[in-house]
């Protein structure tokens, strides 16, 4: 009976009479999409061996043997040559195994005071972490192209939004700057959240602890936790640091589709604000004049999936009793998806940046209509003594006049406007155009370019 258990049977072998069927073999397996931990597996393995040594747990030749072998495994993962088997279940049986192959009895010591519950614990926060310090880099390169680009638009007049309806005329550096200060907190967040990742869970063992002699505290230190996991049943269970990972990474995504949303608007022909360097466009195989801003459109599209994968994860925690479940495999798939997307997506927006085109011409125009500068014909009106309210109501009546004439404010003549106000004087004409209202704004977190510049300053001397 013993001989014909499937191989996956073997780590438990003892306990069972006969062998899982092919169809819950693969069910249960993770070794294809879990194989990508290996690196962080075998770092894990290597702190671990390396602690068991220093506590006298295995010897010197076993800690030997096992650091050979895993260098072996290292290569043989690295040149393609490494035989995953869906037999062995995941990634820890699986170099487990093939360390038993090549070095014999000190591969099968390496498993003591150790469980794959605090194992796998362990390589998802090495994951968790390696994935935020990559994203932590990436989003200063994206901030960094968006302050080249802002910097060469300080002075850039377009209109500004609300309901998408012009609002008040701002600067294209300043519409810049407000996505830098997004992604600032972005950054932010996921490094308060790698705090709550850098911890270690390896001494959990299953879930109770173990009755070896361990030290936890040498093991952090070789993988650069901050400190160790408390309590040995939250260790092996908790998923939230994952779930935070997730959350920051949804804010991102989400950041990022209104960035994407924007560039798409402007690059359409109707608006015509931008164009995006064709590395980043793609045609249409029926219409020959077709330009489309596939990139941005795609990352907006991709945002759903990552916040998808989520509610995805706390879906999978909730309800989940003490201490692990098999349920916590199921953290991984989108725990990587998330990681690839927002790694993908970011790299391929701070290089779209430096490809992007401001036409000034095309804001402009588009920030003379709309009657941008009413706010500030109101706001002049209140610094002649007129309460605001009053001259709200004034100026909404000149605007009016203006629709029914088709001209801009600043196209009537003082007469015309005297009739909607008599403090009305010659003055006005320099704080009805573009320039003289950006300019007026003039405080911290204003459009005046005075202000974009000090703000560009004020962050690349933080990025630096
Ligand atoms: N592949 C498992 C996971 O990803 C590893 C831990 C399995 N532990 C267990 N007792 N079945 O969660």
């Amino acid at each position: 009976m013993t001989a014909q258990l499937s191989k996956k049977n073997e780590a438990w072998s003892a306990r069972f009479s006969e062998p899982v069927s092919e169809l819950v073999k693969r069910y249960t397996a993770s070794v294809f999409f879990d194989k990508r931990l290996a690196p962080f597996d075998i770092e894990g393995s290597l702190a671990h061996a390396d602690m068991l040594n220093a506590q006298g747990i295995l010897t010197e030749q076993d800690y030997a043997d096992i650091q050979r072998g895993m260098a072996q495994i290292q290569s043989e993962i690295a040149a393609g040559q490494f035989e995953w088997l869906l037999d062995l279940e995941d990634v820890h049986l699986n170099i487990e195994k093939r360390l038993t192959e090549l070095v014999g009895d000190a591969g099968k010591r390496l498993h003591t005071g150790r469980s794959r519950n605090d194992q796998v614990a362990t390589d998802i926060r090495l994951y968790v972490r390696s994935a935020i310090d990559n994203i932590g880099v990436l989003l200063r390169d994206l901030r960094l192209a968006l302050l080249n680009l802002a910097e060469q638009h300080t002075d850039t007049i377009m209109p500004g939004f609300t309901h998408m309806q012009v609002a008040q005329p701002i600067t294209f550096g300043h519409h810049m700057l407000a996505y830098v200060e997004m992604f600032s907190r972005d950054a932010e967040r996921m490094q308060d959240c790698r705090k709550r990742v850098n911890r270690l869970p390896l001494g959990a063992a299953a879930l109770a602890g173990t009755t070896f002699p361990i030290d936890r505290e040498r093991v952090a230190r070789t993988l650069g936790f901050d400190d160790v996991c408390h309590n040995s049943l939250d260790a092996v269970s908790d998923r939230d640091f994952a779930i935070e990972f997730c959350a920051a990474s949804a804010l991102i995504m989400t950041h990022i589709s209104r960035m994407a949303e924007e560039l798409v608007i402007w690059m359409s022909p109707r608006v015509g604000f931008i164009d995006i360097a064709d590395r980043f466009c793609t045609g249409s195989s029926i219409m020959p004049q077709k330009k489309n801003p596939d990139v941005p459109e795609l990352a907006r599209g991709k945002t759903g999936r990552v916040n998808g994968h989520l509610i995805g994860l706390l879906t999978l925690m909730k309800g989940q009793p003490l201490a692990y479940n098999k349920d916590n495999q199921e953290d991984k798939e989108p725990l990587f998806d998330t990681a690839d997307t927002v790694i993908d997506t970011l790299r391929i927006f701070a290089d779209m940046a430096g490809g992007i085109t401001v036409k000034p011409e095309a804001m402009r125009a588009a920030a003379l209509q709309g009657y941008a500068t009413a706010t500030d014909l109101a706001d002049y009106l209140v610094k002649k003594g007129l309460p605001f309210r009053d001259a709200h109501e004034a100026v909404a009546r000149a605007v009016r006049a203006c629709v029914d004439q088709g001209c801009d404010l600043s196209e009537m003549s003082l007469d015309a406007l005297r009739a909607f106000s008599i403090l009305i004087e010659q003055d006005v004409f320099h704080v009805l155009t573009l320039e003289g209202s950006v300019a007026a704004r003039d405080h911290v977190g204003g459009t005046a370019p005075r202000q974009v510049r000090s703000a560009i300053a004020r962050v690349r001397a933080m990025l630096e």
